[in-house]
């Protein structure tokens, strides 16, 4: 059984798309990856529970007009995975997702990665994380468009750390362990247009999208040294900072905002959204499990699902 974590970015998304660095978190929680019996198979197949979906791998150039477009995205990102290897495997994986897709949660990229390692086993290829992250991002470009490598870098590594796209992951020693309330508002993420429309603000406005991503960049680094420090009241404060640039982008929406504005009421530090925005999920930082408690209480009265994680 191969298996890949999700992750929370803490600070920096969308930055980090333009070369600055994010700060995040792995998720215990994300994929796993189990090879079934298929004597006979000549393409590679992949089977993902709770989706009720099974395909075959298809090449970039594959006709596709017969797929319906989440399918074919599957198809095409899985036959992204396959085509790195030098014998395409004829195997067919099935994977387990425990994380909600379209969720800023990093679901796409533990599947990835859970994929690549569970071919790998079976094949007996030996690989870094950051080897197997590599393959995974040849899906995330798939499915993302223009993916910044941070969520397969986190599916591959785990822990916390800061991560520049082109480099190594920089781990990072917290001085304690934190506790996240993590809230999805049922919308789903829209990382590819989010990005996108980041994009086209970026070519409209460069020096003003610039100065939010060096707030962002001081935002990172301070919450670096914050959680070297185990400075919760500072990285409380930190998120929220983040969160009103994320705003600036647009990248908010009403429900997300009253979720973090409920989070705070009902005793967080600080919130924000977290991944991609449009929709997906929020993350508002506790001081303990109680207070983790009343917040994830908190959202769910809002009818929200909500979950209390340490990181
Ligand atoms: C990643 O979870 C969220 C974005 O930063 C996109 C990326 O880094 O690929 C928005």
């Amino acid at each position: 059984m191969a298996r890949a974590g999700g992750k929370v970015i803490l600070f920096g998304e969308h930055g980090v798309v333009y070369g600055r660095p994010a700060l995040a978190a792995g998720l215990s929680t994300g994929a796993t990856a189990e090879l079934l019996s298929a004597p006979g198979l000549t393409t590679a197949r992949l089977t993902v529970d709770p989706w009720g979906v099974t395909v075959d791998a298809l090449a970039p150039d594959a006709s596709t007009h017969a797929l319906a477009a989440s399918t074919n995205q599957l198809a095409l990102a899985f036959g992204a995975i396959v085509a790195a290897y030098e014998q395409p495997p004829a195997l067919h994986v099935k994977v387990k997702m425990e994380l909600p897709s379209g969720a800023g949660l990093g679901g796409s990229a533990a599947l990835s990665v859970a994929i690549v390692r569970a071919f790998d086993e079976a094949l007996g290829i030996a690989r870094s994380p950051s080897e197997a992250a590599d393959i995974a991002l040849r899906a995330e470009r798939v499915f993302h468009g223009n993916p910044s490598g941070v969520d397969t870098a986190m599916a591959a590594a785990g822990g916390v750390a800061v991560y520049r796209k082109g480099q190594p992951l920089q781990p990072v020693q917290a001085k304690q362990r934190i506790t996240l309330v993590v809230g999805h508002s049922g919308e789903p993420g829209m990382t590819k247009e989010t990005v996108a429309s980041v994009a086209r603000q970026h070519a409209q406005r460069p020096e003003k999208v610039e100065q939010i991503f060096a707030g962002m960049e001081a935002i990172v680094n301070n919450g670096k040294r914050a959680l070297e420090r185990g400075d919760l009241v500072s990285l409380g404060q930190l998120m929220e900072l983040n969160q009103k640039l994320l705003v600036t982008l647009v990248l908010s929406t009403p429900r997300l905002e009253e979720m973090c504005t409920v989070a705070v009421k009902a005793g967080a530090l600080g919130s924000k959204l977290t991944g991609g925005g449009g929709g997906g999920c929020m993350i508002a930082l506790v001081s303990d499990a109680e207070s983790g408690k009343a917040v994830q209480e908190a959202l769910q009265k809002l009818g929200r699902e909500a979950f209390v994680t340490m990181v």
